[in-house]
């Protein structure tokens, strides 16, 4: 069993979402895969989480259950859709909107003390990638700060930054070499890969040493090319 989901990210409406979940649990009532597979739409295209092959989450909350956070939505907005699963720290947040650790860690508190499965994001900059092994691992190590990893619901996304809506995926080896040396820091906590996933290299990736699923992003967007991407699991 694999871990495969797809972040739609600031793509789909509620209708299209609507229209791509319906195509996915039919396909999912004929084709049986053994992997556990998960949503995030945006929040404007949250569904009711009661689909019967696949979970519905969140790209992001804030670490409330309500209040004045203009433009953040909290638990109760979670609630509203039985949605208990949550993306936190992708790089997209932590680059472009500026989350910093002290604020991935506080979501991270806030929601694992509910109960939430976390999809918790991490990945390193060119720049960092650049610099070798142990450089990446350095950096992604202080992407973990304040991160309980002895929560059982946790969900490590490995998302190198450099590959991520680039075409360009890290290769067999630079994935094997960091899952690997993660997972001696990690243990028994899954370890997606994300960045460039599709339907041509989804085999080859997931079925590598310590590599336990995929978050994929751009190559999902159409429910036939995702799919595909489970009919290539
Ligand atoms: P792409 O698959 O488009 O590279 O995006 C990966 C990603 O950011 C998933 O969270």
């Amino acid at each position: 069993m694999k871990i495969i989901a797809s972040n739609f990210k600031t793509n789909h409406t509620r209708s299209s979402t609507k229209e791509y979940c319906i195509h996915l649990e039919e396909f999912l009532n004929h084709f049986k895969t053994p992997h556990k597979i998960t949503l995030f739409p945006p929040s404007s295209a949250f569904l009711e989480n009661n689909f019967k092959h696949f979970k519905i989450g969140a790209q992001n909350a804030y670490f409330t259950k309500n209040g004045s956070f203009s433009g953040e939505i909290g638990q109760e907005q979670l609630d509203e859709f039985k949605i208990q699963t949550l993306l936190i720290g992708h790089s997209e947040r932590r680059e472009i909107l500026k989350e910093d650790q002290a604020m991935c860690a506080k979501k991270f508190a806030y929601f694992s003390a509910l109960d939430y499965e976390i999809f918790y994001c991490i990945g390193e900059p060119l720049n960092i990638k650049e610099k070798g092994k142990e450089a990446i691992l350095d950096y992604l190590l202080t992407q973990l700060n304040g991160i309980n990893l002895d929560y059982s619901k946790l969900i490590i996304a490995y998302e190198p930054i450099w590959a991520i809506g680039t075409g360009i995926s890290a290769t067999l080896e630079e994935i094997e070499l960091i899952h690997t040396n993660l997972k001696q820091k990690l243990g028994k906590i899954p370890l997606l890969y994300g960045g460039s996933v599709n339907a041509n290299n989804i085999h080859d990736i997931i079925y590598l040493n310590n590599v336990d699923g995929a978050l994929i992003g751009s190559a999902s967007w159409q429910v036939e090319n995702f799919c595909q991407i489970l009919k290539n699991s």
